[in-house]
């Protein structure tokens, strides 16, 4: 298993690029997919998530090639059901938006590691089933996910108590050829990268509210595709940054889509130095770049509301570990969830502060962090194979000034490929 050791993180003055955004990739490779014409896929993520979805679309029979800036696609209307399994390894959006993609049309079945297989699959094989899916899940409904045969898909309504956009995405994917209408009410607003990159391939979409309501159609390549920065990466080094007093930092072109950006009003109202600047809409999607200032000054303590726990899903851990650093208390509630994504975020969450000999308490449904007392730093950090732990722990070396030995590091390129040269680029000495 790959070690990675980073020293003590010194205050710079840079600027940098974070990988492509990960769930836009992801989006970007499957409605290419079905598209017609080809598309090129620019500066998308080129993490082990991204890769699972590269492999699972060529073995549905698509033509996906890499090439010297990204990835093209030729999309096609007639997937082949593949001979083996499909290996999603340790990608929940993968498994989850591609049954979407491909209920009804072939036989699969899509697996994946130790992590993914623990994960709950009902949640997108029971909307799916209610458009006329053939859809099996295996005991306690977690994977594998086995897709039967073909069979014509009815649109329907579906209200989603569960703020989950990878469920509205594989109910939108499948509404794409289905027969009459599918509408998707949330009670909160999940990250919309779905609807949007559907209307930039001319499907027809309608938002109001929190409804969406989706007319079945054929889509049409944009022909090329630039991927703006992954915003959980961006928000990974403004919490480094934030930690590191003195530190000024650019994260150029970056994913702002406000459905993603909710960790940046909690920092600001820690007291986290920061800036959006240049923000534009390019391709259905907001991007500019964000400024990071570390100060001496101590951070403050909040509450995050359940309301805006979508926007900020993936941020938790990271966002705990920086609360290490402030005054008061940091508490999130309404994120019950947490407990199935690569880790129980909830119990690796704590479990990780409290290495550092952080105050941390977990709740049921979030977790409570009382900061601001010196750390102790253990001698070594075990991500636990999530990705979003190895940065959390990144984040708590930086508040504790202190060198970091994180075990089992590879999972980090999940997300944030390059993440090491990205770190000292920012915090080397
Ligand atoms: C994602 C949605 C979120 C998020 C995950 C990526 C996506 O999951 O946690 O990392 O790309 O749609 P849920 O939709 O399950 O909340």
């Amino acid at each position: 298993m790959a070690r990675l050791i980073l020293p003590a993180p010194q205050p710079r003055r840079a600027e940098l690029f974070v990988p492509g955004d990960k769930s836009l990739t992801h989006r970007a490779l499957l409605l290419a997919a079905i598209a017609d014409g080809i598309t090129d896929i620019t500066n998308p993520n080129r993490g082990a998530d991204v890769a699972a979805t590269m492999r699972a679309l060529r073995m549905l029979g698509v033509w996906v090639r890499k090439t010297p800036d990204g990835v093209r696609v030729r999309g096609t209307q007639s997937f082949v059901s593949p001979r083996g399994t499909i290996d999603c390894g340790n990608s929940g959006t993968t498994m989850r938006l591609v049954a979407g993609l491909a209920a009804g049309l072939v036989d699969a079945t899509l697996d994946g590691d130790e992590s993914l297989r623990r994960r709950p699959m009902e949640r997108v094989a029971r909307p799916l089933r209610a458009m006329g899916a053939r859809i099996l899940t295996g005991p306690h409904g977690r994977p594998p996910v086995t897709l039967v045969g073909r069979s014509r898909l009815r649109g329907r309504r579906f209200r989603l108590h569960l703020p989950s956009a990878q469920v509205k995405s594989a109910i939108l994917l499948a509404g794409l050829r289905a027969r009459g209408c599918t509408v998707v009410t949330e009670r909160l607003p999940s990250r919309d990268h779905t609807e949007r990159m559907l209307a930039l391939f001319g499907a027809s979409i309608v938002r109001r509210g929190r409804t969406v309501r989706l007319t079945p159609g054929r889509l049409q390549s944009p022909g090329r595709l630039c991927i703006p920065g992954d915003t959980s990466a961006a928000l990974t080094m403004a919490c480094l940054a934030a930690a590191v007093p003195g530190s000024s930092l650019t994260l150029r072109d970056v994913c702002l889509n406000p459905t993603r950006t909710g960790a940046l009003h909690v920092l600001e109202r820690m007291g986290v130095h920061l800036r959006m600047l240049r923000p534009r809409l390019e391709a259905g999607e907001t991007r500019g770049d964000l400024w990071v200032r570390g100060i001496a000054a101590p951070l403050g303590g909040t509450s995050v509301e359940p309301a805006v726990i979508p926007s900020l899903i993936d941020e938790v851990p990271v966002l705990c570990a920086l609360a290490a650093a402030a005054r008061g208390t940091f508490v999130i509630r309404g994120a019950a969830d947490l407990r199935h994504k690569e880790t129980d975020r909830i119990a690796s969450t704590v479990a990780l502060l409290r290495s550092f000999g952080v105050d941390a308490a977990p709740l049921s449904d979030g977790i409570r962090v009382r900061g601001g007392k010196p750390l102790s730093p253990p001698p070594s950090v075990a991500t636990r194979g999530d990705h979003r732990i190895g940065l959390a722990a990144a984040v708590l070396a930086a508040v504790a000034q202190a060198p970091l030995r994180l075990e089992d590091s590879a999972c980090i390129a999940t997300s944030f490929p390059g993440f090491p040269e990205a770190w000292q680029a920012a915090f080397g000495p």
